[in-house]
């Protein structure tokens, strides 16, 4: 099954990934974390995309679009998977559409700006592997350290409250306009996120297991 994950900035794709993970046994490609792992590196993907990261842009297309292109041409992507955080603009999905890929569902999470903007302050990052925690909703065992390795956590440059209103006029701009795309070809299925991270899952869930229409 291949899955596209859309929704704002901390609308809990990262978080509702996870869950599909597990439960279908496929893997998860965020673009977001590929990038952010280039940056760390320093290697040339990086150098390009960290300015526009921090400051809450999108990087450019054809970055975003090699990375995916390369990585679900893995063998691991054979039984599909889901897309989180692509793509972001009517053009990703275009080329999407152009490599031949057909996607079989596309989860649209809705969520509000202003609880958006409670959750992204609250969120706290491992800086070792990587792994995301909630100061109110998901707090780790130990404050300020990770659960899974045991490294510090920290709070994410463009989790920043002003980069946050940034990304989510980003969002309104160059996103929205992506659900139409798939509402057009019948694939989009619209999750309200819910205040409890488990009561969003069952919703997503029961979205996978519907069968083949869509709410559109
Ligand atoms: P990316 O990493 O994709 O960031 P994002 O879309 O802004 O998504 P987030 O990781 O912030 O949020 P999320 O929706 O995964 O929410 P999460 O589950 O963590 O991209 C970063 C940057 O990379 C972009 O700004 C851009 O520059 C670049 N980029 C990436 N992809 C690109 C592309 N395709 N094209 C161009 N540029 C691209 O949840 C958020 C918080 O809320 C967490 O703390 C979580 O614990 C909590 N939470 C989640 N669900 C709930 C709930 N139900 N109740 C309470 N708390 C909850």
């Amino acid at each position: 099954m291949k899955i596209i994950l859309l929704g704002a900035p901390g609308a809990g794709k990262g978080t509702q990934a996870e869950v599909i993970c597990k439960h279908l046994n496929i893997p998860t490609i965020s673009t977001g974390n590929c990038l952010r792992e280039a940056v760390k590196n320093g290697s040339p993907l990086g150098l390009r995309a960290k300015a526009d990261m921090d400051s809450g842009r999108l990087v450019p297309d054809d970055v975003v679009i090699g990375v995916v292109k390369d990585r679900i041409a893995k063998d691991d992507c054979a039984k599909g998977y889901i897309l989180d955080g692509f793509p972001r603009t009517v053009a990703q999905a275009e080329a999407l559409e152009a490599m031949g890929v057909e996607i079989d569902k596309v989860i649209d999470l809705e969520v509000p700006d202003e609880t958006i903007k409670r959750r992204l302050s609250g969120r706290r990052v491992c800086e070792g592997c990587g792994a995301s925690y909630h100061l109110d909703f998901k707090p780790p065992k130990q404050e300020g350290v990770c659960d899974a390795c045991g490294r510090a956590l920290i709070i994410r440059r463009d989790d920043e409250p002003a980069t946050v209103q940034d990304r989510l006029d980003v969002y309104h701009r160059q996103t929205e306009p992506v659900k139409a795309f798939y509402a057009a070809r019948g694939k989009l299925y619209r999750v309200e996120g819910q205040e409890q991270v488990e009561d969003t899952s069952a919703l997503v869930l029961k979205a996978l297991e519907a069968g083949g229409i869509s709410e559109e």
